[in-house]
């Protein structure tokens, strides 16, 4: 049986990493300002990460959620606290588009309405209503196409009251830094009145943290640079350092229902002892505030680099989630970086680098960055 071929591979095979670096099945070393999309928040095998891991699977890495399982019920417990939402309800899956899923779909039961309004270039995922949030018809089935969504503008907040004050939408999905859109920032001013217009017609605000969220920006979630406190709150990627995890940061407003949300395997005990060992490398090692203080450094960089070459024309985001817009495909760019300087970045659209780092980059690696940049931007 051959792999169902839905990937355009970057012919690099990865077999070891460590921290900020991976390495290929020739020894070869890359840095990594990718982290397997956003996913490697603590660093590639974090000995702290690896050994209680190891420790759970030794224990027992699996049981269903028929039991009581303590190591949620830690998790929610830390998370709660170190996110600033103690007040708030978890509910753990396996991934991010099955956060969004849940989120809307607990919208959809507490408002009894159908209807979503989410932002042009939105990335939620690719199942069932995550993906009809999003916005593009490449990757949206016939069958996924139930006219649910209206996109609208980012920033453009008229445009979204006008259709809030129809009275039918059930929730507003935003993403207070897009990813896979580039990067683009929401506006405080947006996101707040936003979140007032969603109080006023009864609609649920959801903040999709999946890429912006845990430390990533240099708070706890990318929205808490806009001064809103959405209602629900959906995470997953960086949460379990590549274990697959997801979950649902949900406001004291919902009622839980027996039955009414479920999984087989979200919230296992495997993946909440990595979940765990996340929180603890963050405090432990203070890696939102090195998220800022690194992105910062980074920013300040690219703007010096920016000064020098005609051929970055932008530069957007917030700590270690930065988007370097070019006035070249960043194919080649992207290219060149990891066959040539071996360094891994992210891209969106057809002309934006992605960083997306392990959480613990350092100076000295975004020096490294820098000059790979540099070299590769001069020789276009
Ligand atoms: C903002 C955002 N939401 C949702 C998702 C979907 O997450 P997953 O691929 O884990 O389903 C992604 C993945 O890239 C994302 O960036």
């Amino acid at each position: 049986m051959k792999l169902f071929d839905v990937y355009p591979l970057l012919d690099v095979n990865i077999v070891r990493g460590q921290g900020c670096n991976v390495w290929d099945e020739k020894g070869q070393e890359y840095l990594d300002l990718y982290g397997g999309h956003a996913v490697i928040s603590i660093g590639h095998t974090h000995p702290h990460y690896v050994e209680c891991v190891t420790r759970q699977l030794q224990q027992v890495a699996f049981y269903s959620n028929s039991v009581i399982n303590t190591l949620q019920q830690q998790l929610a417990e830390r998370l709660g606290r170190i996110s600033g939402y103690e007040d708030y309800r978890l509910f753990l899956i396996n991934s991010g588009a099955e956060a969004n899923e849940n989120c809307l779909k607990l919208a959809s039961f507490k408002t009894g309405r159908t209807r979503v309004l989410s932002a042009q270039k939105a990335f939620h995922g690719r199942t069932s209503l995550a993906v009809e949030a999003t916005d593009n018809p490449k990757i949206i089935a016939p069958i996924n196409n139930n006219g649910h969504v209206t996109y609208l503008p980012v920033n453009d907040l008229e445009a979204w009251k006008r259709e809030l004050a129809k009275g039918d939408v059930c929730a507003c999905i935003i993403e207070a830094i897009q990813g896979v859109g580039g990067c683009t920032m929401l506006t405080p001013e947006f996101a707040q009145g936003l979140e007032a217009a969603c109080r006023e017609a009864g609609a649920v605000l959801v903040a999709d943290e999946i890429q912006c969220g845990y430390g990533r920006t240099g708070k706890f979630f990318g929205h808490q640079w806009l001064g809103i406190r959405p209602d629900l709150i959906s995470v997953a990627k960086g949460i379990a350092n590549g274990f697959p995890i997801g979950g649902v940061l949900i406001s004291p407003d919902f009622e839980a229902i027996y039955g009414q949300l479920g999984t087989t395997f979200g919230g296992n005990h495997l993946g909440c002892a990595a979940a765990l060992a996340v929180l603890d490398v963050f405090e432990q090692e203070q890696l939102v505030e090195n998220a800022r203080r690194v992105g910062d450094y980074l920013m300040q960089q690219l703007k010096a680099l920016q000064a020098e070459s005609s051929h970055i024309t932008e530069l957007r985001g917030r700590g270690l989630m930065v988007g370097v817009v070019l006035d070249v495909p960043h194919k080649e760019v992207r290219g060149r970086l990891i066959y040539e300087k071996h360094v891994f970045t992210g891209c969106a659209g057809t002309n934006v680098l992605r960083l997306l780092p392990p959480l613990t980059l350092t100076h000295a690696q975004v020096d490294a960055f820098i000059a790979a940049l540099r070299d590769v931007l001069t020789s276009l």
